[in-house]
């Protein structure tokens, strides 16, 4: 398997920290120190779908494939339009894609590596030769936006990847994991039960996060998780061109940068203007760095997600 074409898309109002700081008590400084992000883009209308169906008609058209080619349409997100039909199916109808396995995929931030794993895999089985791997999010949706701990930080948006099969595969090594969030440290929406016999108190919408928790987890996990990877492969950590961490927060990069002895440069960073967009913050990222032309056949690229569940998942990958 090889990605053969990206594409991102996002909404086109932004809201500045200084326009946050108009109704949370807030400043520009802590946050950019805090978290690196300046401003971030978020929905006036659009949802889920939206978005994906926007950055995967880019996608296929840099793959220059056609909604005949695509075998399978999934979409990684955790603020889907609604339960069901799936963003994936909204896609697939608006794409005009004829015969599809489509589904969404929750793994949090974790979403689009998992979603790499899943397409590897139905790819081995040699029946599916092409699909769409989409990371998709209106986060704005579940922010408690009179909540400063945790409204400075998510961005709404969408990235896609087209994916082929090939028989020599640039998907080298990966590993998927989570462990249960006991603590509920990240946790967001809830529908309570209601039916004829039973009513359930109302549940919380909103992310909630305890940040120093998830910090910690992420800063180990993902130093551990790229360690794991690589030693599984004959491939050091000086061998890789780029780290794609998922985009949280630029503290996060800087201290896996420093756990594993490496420069900063080799970790790509676009969360600035972008805050954290949750599964559509990787393949976000891979499309910047393709459209600035940083991307070279034979570079060797490790892409780490992290998040709620809580989930995380490495992949390494040639790019081709
Ligand atoms: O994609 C999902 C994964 N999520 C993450 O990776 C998030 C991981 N966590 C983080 O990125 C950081 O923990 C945060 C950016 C969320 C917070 O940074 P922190 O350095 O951990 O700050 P803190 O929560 O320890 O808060 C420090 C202080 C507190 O004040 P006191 O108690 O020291 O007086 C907070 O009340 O900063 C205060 N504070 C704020 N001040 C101004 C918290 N939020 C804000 C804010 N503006 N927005």
């Amino acid at each position: 398997m090889k990605i053969i074409g990206t594409g991102a898309y996002v909404p086109s109002t932004t809201i500045s920290n200084d326009d946050l700081s108009k109704f949370v008590d807030t400043n520009d400084e802590w946050i950019s120190t805090r978290t690196g992000i300046r401003s971030r883009h978020i929905s006036s209308g659009e949802n889920t779908s939206d978005f994906a169906v926007e950055a995967a008609k880019k996608a296929m058209a840099a793959a220059n494939v056609t909604a005949e080619d695509i075998d399978f349409v999934i979409v990684a997100t955790f603020t889907p339009d609604q339960f069901t039909p799936t963003v994936a199916s909204m896609v697939q109808h608006r794409l005009g894609i004829p015969q599809a396995m489509s589904f969404d995929l929750n793994a949090a931030c974790s979403g689009f590596v998992y979603g790499l794993t899943i397409a590897n895999g139905l790819m081995q089985t040699g029946h599916i030769k092409c699909g769409l791997l989409i990371g998709a999010e209106t986060i704005s949706k579940v922010t408690d936006w009179s909540d400063r701990n945790t409204c400075i930080l998510f961005g709404d948006g969408a990235g896609a990847v087209v994916l082929q099969q090939t028989e020599d595969s640039a998907f080298l090594q990966a590993e998927c994991k989570a462990i249960p969030d006991v603590d509920a440290s990240l946790s967001a929406g809830g529908v309570p039960i209601t039916n004829p016999l039973f009513k359930e108190e109302p549940k919380d919408l909103f992310i909630k996060m305890a940040g120093q928790e998830v910090f910690k987890f992420a800063t180990k996990t993902v130093t551990a998780s790229i360690t794991r990877v690589l030693e599984a492969t004959d491939l050091t950590k000086d061998e890789v061109d780029y780290f794609v961490c998922h985009q949280a927060n630029s503290r996060i990069i800087q201290k896996v940068a420093k756990n594993l002895s490496l420069p900063e440069e080799r970790f790509f960073v676009n969360l600035t203007n972008l805050g954290n967009t949750s599964a559509a913050s990787i393949p976000m990222a891979l499309d910047e760095m393709v459209q600035n032309d940083m991307l070279k056949p034979g570079m060797k690229l490790v892409l780490v997600g992290f998040g709620a569940g809580l989930t995380w998942g490495a992949s390494l990958i040639e790019w081709r």
